[in-house]
């Protein structure tokens, strides 16, 4: 989306520059974890599966903080400060949106599939995205998104690779659901699809959904500052982004469709597919809702928790 009334440019090279920063905290972070003594700092929130660790504290405070300073005007709305009850409600102001590690059980683990998350909403939409990804001694060539290009087709969803995640909602109806939904293909309405991934990151899985490497990324539990960056980094990519069962129904025959509004960015259920080459007699776009409606038959819904 455009927001010609801010630079993006400048706050993307700025907020680029601080998501390092912050990448070097997670990194100190990632190591001094790993000491017996410092398992008294990973602590639980909702429940055992839903960690938080002072890395986690530290670099939300060192983003708000330094964000704070450079764009004082702007609102604040970050993982842990909503954990601890700073619970702006979304305006039409310029809002950063930061989870510091996406991926926290995989912190937790020395896996370093996980993330810093910084995106930036504006009149309510997602309008700019990092996700940063540390590593000791790494150094990154840019690459343009999708890597192919053009972008594959896609058939049918028995070709694809998807994502998915267990999420931290235990509850017995949430599990009972995805489990029968990602169970074999002779169950009702159940299909076959060349694998399912759950990297553990909701930020990563629409990073590879937008370099093309997985096909499509669905979950139902995460938060805005989840998928705000990957919103738009995914759809930077020609990937298209939508909300629920029902969010797809009532738009995907509208011009909207695709447009992550207020209520799908605040609605906890996400699908992403990536860009798909269009072929003769359908567009990418057509190919894209014809992917979601095939999953969406396939999967059962569920509520958020
Ligand atoms: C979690 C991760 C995980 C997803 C959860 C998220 P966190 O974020 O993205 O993959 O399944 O829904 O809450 O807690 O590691 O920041």
């Amino acid at each position: 989306m455009s927001a010609p009334e801010l630079d993006l440019d400048s706050i993307l090279e700025y907020t680029v520059a601080l998501a390092r920063t912050a990448g070097d905290l997670i990194l100190e972070g990632s190591e001094a974890i790993q000491s017996a003594t410092a398992s008294k700092d990973v602590n639980e929130k909702k429940n055992s599966v839903d960690l938080v660790t002072q890395y986690d504290t530290d670099v939300e405070e060192l983003v708000k903080k330094d964000l704070a300073a450079k764009y004082p005007t702007f609102k604040f709305i970050g993982e842990e400060s909503y954990s601890a009850g700073s619970r702006p409600p979304l305006t039409d102001e310029p809002t950063f949106c930061v989870d510091p590690i996406d991926g926290t059980t995989n912190f937790v683990h020395w896996l370093s599939l996980r993330v810093h998350i910084l995106g930036l909403i504006y009149k309510r939409r997602p309008v700019l995205g990092v996700i940063f990804q540390s590593y000791t001694g790494q150094t990154a060539k840019p690459l343009k998104l999708p890597l192919a290009s053009p972008p594959k087709p896609l058939g049918s969803l028995s070709q694809a690779l998807i994502a998915v995640e267990w999420g931290s909602d235990r509850g017995e109806k949430t599990i009972t659901s995805k489990s029968s939904s990602f169970g074999p293909q002779n169950v009702q309405g159940g299909k076959m699809a060349h694998s399912l991934r759950s990297v553990g990151s909701a930020a990563l899985n629409f990073a590879l959904v937008a370099q093309g490497g997985l096909d499509l990324y669905w979950e139902v539990g995460c938060w805005p500052w989840d998928v705000c960056a990957g919103v738009v980094i995914a759809q930077g990519a020609g990937g298209v982004v939508t909300g629920s069962h029902d969010a797809f129904a009532a738009s995907s025959g509208t011009a909207e469709f695709g447009e992550v509004t207020e209520e799908i960015l605040t609605g906890r259920k996400y699908i992403v597919v990536r860009a798909i080459g269009g072929s003769e007699g359908e567009t990418g776009l057509e190919a894209q809702k014809r992917i979601i409606q095939e999953f969406y038959s396939t999967v059962e819904d569920v509520d958020a928790n």
